[in-house]
C-alpha cells in the first residue's frame, strides 16, 4: 500500500505546474459573469481570450482520511478595477477545510461565510499559509505584477460547489483603490459603475 501511494511530487514553485501531469486552464472567455465590470470585461475580452489561471491536481488515493492537492497558478491582471481571480467555491462536503500554502508571487484570498454576512481578504504570498475553515467560500485573487503561485490541501471527499458562487457571486469585490487592494461591498462597487443594484446577485 505504502509503495503504491503517489509519494513524491516534485513541481516548479515559479510555475505551478508538475513535470509530466497535464493543467486544467481557464480562460477569461470562462468567466463571464464573475468581474463586476462588465463594460472592462467586454472589451478586455474582445482583444483577446488569454489563460486566467491553471491547476494541476493530484489525487493520490480516496479512502475516507486521504488528502487531495493542487498547484496553481493566477496570472497577473485586471477587469477594470477588479483584479485577476479564479471563479471561487464552496466544497460540496461543506465541514471540508483547507489548507493554502504561498510558493511566489503575491496575492489574497477573499473568504466569506455561507450566510454572506462576513468577508475576509487575507494575504498569500510565499512563505503564508492560509487556513480556510469548513463552509467558507473561497477565491484567490492576485494582486501582484507576476504570477501568482500557490498549493491547497483538502480532504479527497471534499468536492467542488462552484454553483452557488456561479449563481450569486462574492458578497464583495477586491478592487485598486489608489495602488491598494482594497475590499469593497458589490453593490456599492456596482452603484459607482452605474451597473446598479440590478447586476447584484447575492440575497
Ligand atoms: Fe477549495
Amino acid at each position: 500500500m505504502l509503495l503504491a501511494a503517489h509519494l513524491l511530487t516534485r513541481f516548479d514553485p515559479h510555475t505551478g505546474t508538475i513535470p509530466g501531469v497535464g493543467e486544467s486552464v481557464r480562460r477569461l472567455s470562462e468567466l463571464a459573469g464573475y468581474f463586476a465590470d462588465e463594460a472592462a470585461y467586454g472589451a478586455a475580452l474582445s482583444k483577446g481570450d488569454p489563460i486566467v489561471y491553471a491547476t494541476s491536481g493530484a489525487e493520490p488515493a480516496a479512502g475516507a482520511g486521504d488528502l487531495h492537492y493542487a498547484l496553481a497558478r493566477l496570472m497577473p491582471g485586471r477587469i477594470g478595477g477588479e483584479y485577476y481571480m479564479t471563479k471561487g467555491h464552496y466544497h460540496a462536503w461543506r465541514p471540508a477545510a483547507e489548507v493554502y500554502v504561498g510558493l511566489s508571487g503575491s496575492g489574497a484570498m477573499l473568504l466569506e461565510d455561507e450566510a454572506g454576512e462576513e468577508s475576509s481578504l487575507v494575504p498569500l504570498e510565499a512563505n503564508s499559509i492560509v487556513y480556510v475553515p469548513g463552509a467558507t467560500a473561497h477565491r484567490t485573487i492576485n494582486t501582484g505584477a507576476t504570477p501568482l503561485v500557490y498549493l491547497g490541501v483538502y480532504p479527497a471527499a471534499a468536492g467542488h460547489d462552484y454553483g452557488a458562487i456561479a449563481t450569486r457571486n462574492f458578497r464583495s469585490v477586491v478592487v485598486e483603490v489608489n495602488g491598494q487592494p482594497t475590499l469593497l461591498d458589490r453593490r456599492e462597487y456596482l452603484a459607482a459603475l452605474g451597473q446598479g443594484a440590478g447586476a447584484y446577485r447575492h440575497p
